[in-house]
């Protein structure tokens, strides 16, 4: 956990603890991933343990997994449930219009998947992942290792025809010299600054041959509960913003 982690901890707190009250009885419900959505596991965890509530969970990472079972939770496949009522998961980066990135903790694969098979996606996050535009926060793109450099100068590529000329992917590092998705891919990050049309963007790069997936997650978001350090949150959705605390 960074120091900015901690900075924030109280308000990802607060919106995983609030948005884990949309969770009812008897739904199916998939489970984010990151420091943000680690709330909500715990939090739905301790309702399943102390209040009788029953939920089937589905897990977007073997990390998220494993602390839902720490927590007394049971998660079973996508395959096995079919379908979700619910997904609750964090962001790095959040525009007004609920247009989200996700990736940072390099689940994005597992992330769509799951935000794309559920009724309803919410998003949770603290205030500093407001954004008026896209592409502050490091786009992480999702890539074989076969040919993985030559996917890199493919979007390269891409990225000049879309005016974003001075952009470099890094490959991101991890264990071994570089990170390994839970599907055996790997991660390459673009610093892009704001993105005039990230759908579109979205749409040319997932063309590439090499590319798996963005961490662009466009139109998926219905709502977004924002926590604040001071414990209060603000819920957005689409054309209906609100104060809660
Ligand atoms: C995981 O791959 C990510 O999409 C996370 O959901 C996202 O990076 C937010 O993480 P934090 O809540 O840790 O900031």
């Amino acid at each position: 956990m960074t120091a900015d982690t901690d900075r924030n901890l109280q308000a990802k707190i607060s919106c995983a603890e609030f948005a884990a009250g949309f969770v009812r009885s008897g739904m199916r419900v998939g489970l984010g991933t990151g420091s943000t959505a680690r709330w909500l596991v715990v939090t739905i965890g301790r309702r399943v343990r102390e209040c009788s509530l029953k939920v089937t969970v589905v897990a977007t990472s073997t990390g998220c997994a494993e602390l839902a079972r720490r927590q007394g939770l049971e998660p079973v496949s996508l395959q096995e449930v079919g379908w979700l009522d619910l997904t609750i998961d964090g962001a790095d980066e959040i525009n007004p219009d609920l247009d989200v990135i996700k990736g940072g903790g390099g689940a994005l694969l597992q992330e769509k998947i799951v935000a794309e098979s559920s009724d309803r996606f919410v998003v949770i996050a603290d205030e500093t992942k407001r954004s008026a535009a896209l592409g502050g926060y490091p786009l992480p793109v999702e890539v074989t290792p076969f040919g993985w450099q030559s996917t890199q100068s493919r979007i390269g590529d891409c990225l000049r025809n879309a005016g974003l000329d001075t952009v470099v992917g890094k490959l991101r590092p991890g264990a071994g010299g570089r990170f390994v998705t839970d599907e055996g891919n790997h991660i390459l990050d673009f610093s892009l600054g704001p993105v005039p049309d990230p759908a579109g963007l979205h749409d040319d790069l997932v063309k590439i041959a090499g590319v798996v997936e963005t961490g662009f997650f466009i139109g998926h978001c219905e709502r977004a509960v924002i926590g604040r350090n001071d414990g209060t949150i603000l819920v957005e959705g689409r054309g209906r913003p609100g104060e809660g605390g």
